[in-house]
């Protein structure tokens, strides 16, 4: 965690928000290991005595979530593991743990988001057989959701937000487009570090999926790609995107690309997104409305349901409506909708034969400038 940022974004208690106390800023308890301007490892406190509840910085990433304990409790093995082997032992390791397993999912979503976030700068790439598609998907969506809305920027000014940020690259493109700080968050702590490796190393060290169980291992510098200023401002931070650690008010941008139907209650996740951005501020937010009740329960879901109504349970309809103040019973009354593409294109690799095409809703939308309680 940058100090920096820590200063800047200033966080305050997800416990506390949760309860409807007002949460007060974090406060840095314990440092145990800082190099330079980077906590690397520490505890945040809240200072509110009825709450005091801290939150771990592990390898340099605060984990500010209100719900610690299952987080910690889920992800401890992926905490504790050894962070790398050589590509043969891996290899070994993944044949004993066979397929479906956690050691080969966290393996698989690592080769399918490093891949598409970074595998353009890889001159190894293009070696590989049976490319049926090319890497950098996610930083088209993202400048394709940028360029919807006029290219003056906005009078805000305050830092930029990359929710479900996976291994980085969009922090990096949002840094770059906004020349400020951006925080990229993600629950994934396994996919956040390697976002942080990459980061701190300028190297990007993966394990690319070929078929089945074969993986093999690509190496290569990022480090010339951004400039040292896109680089500084960048900083990754384990946060909830519907329970989000900051005050009211403070973004200039947020990007969301894929995450609503990721999350357990997406209209929160949008309740949130304007709660935080600054009057006039931006959102560009994506989605292929993927819906999973392994992630979402059916009836959080925006729309996929429910085809009988006026809306014939389109999400495409129903953000929209609640977009507009007067369309809908849970609009998000201080946002509009600036611009729209019913149709950008995403890919998720599997393996060198086989890739996910999705067609994303992309919403380009803004925070109103004078807001209404
Ligand atoms: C489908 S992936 C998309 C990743 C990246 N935005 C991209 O498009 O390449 C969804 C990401 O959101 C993260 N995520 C899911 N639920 C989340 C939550 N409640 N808060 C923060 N991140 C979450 C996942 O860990 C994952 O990295
Ligand atoms: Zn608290």
């Amino acid at each position: 965690m940058q100090l920096s940022h820590f200063e800047l974004l200033k966080p305050v208690c997800p416990v506390c928000r949760a309860q409807t106390r007002e949460p007060k800023q974090l406060i840095l308890n314990t440092l145990v290991r800082q190099d330079t301007n980077n906590i690397i490892e520490g505890i945040l406190c809240c200072p509110e005595p009825a709450c005091r509840h801290e939150f771990p910085i592990l390898d340099g990433i605060p984990v500010i979530v209100p719900q610690l304990r299952p987080i910690v409790s889920g992800w401890i093995d992926r905490i504790r593991a050894r962070d790398s082997f050589s590509e043969s032992l891996e290899s070994l390791l993944g044949d004993c743990c066979g397929s479906g397993s956690g050691f080969d999912d966290e393996r698989q979503r690592r080769s399918s988001y490093t891949w598409d976030h970074w595998g353009e700068f890889d001159p190894a790439i293009n070696k590989s057989v049976g490319q049926i598609t090319s890497p950098g998907a996610i930083a088209r969506l993202l400048k394709q959701g940028i360029d919807l809305f006029p290219k003056k920027l906005s009078t805000a000014s305050g830092p930029g937000l990359d929710m479900g940020c996976a291994v980085g690259r969009t922090t990096y493109e949002l840094a770059d487009h906004l020349q400020r700080p951006v925080v990229g968050i993600d629950l994934d702590i396994s996919l956040l570090r390697r976002a942080q490796q990459i980061h701190a190393s300028g190297i990007v060290e993966y394990p690319l999926r070929r078929t089945g169980l074969a993986y093999d291992r690509h190496t290569f510098s990022v480090a010339d790609q951004y400039s040292q200023t896109v680089k500084a401002n960048i900083d990754f931070w384990c946060c909830d995107v519907t329970a989000l650690p900051f005050s009211d008010n403070l973004f200039s941008f947020t990007s969301s690309l894929n995450v609503l139907d990721c999350v357990h209650s997406p209209l929160t996740a949008l309740q949130e997104i304007e709660r935080t951005l600054e009057p006039t501020g931006r959102c560009v937010l994506a989605s292929p409305y993927d819906w999973s009740t392994s992630a979402t329960p059916t009836e959080a879901w925006i729309g996929g349901h429910s085809q009988r109504t006026d809306t014939k349970g389109s999400p495409a309809t129903i953000i929209r409506q609640l977009l507009n103040s007067k369309e809908h019973p849970a609009s998000l009354h201080n946002m509009h909708l600036v611009n729209d593409m019913k149709n950008a294109s995403w890919q998720v690799r599997l393996h060198e034969r086989a890739t996910m095409n999705y067609s994303c809703d992309m919403l380009a939308i803004e925070k109103l400038r004078q807001t209404n309680k």
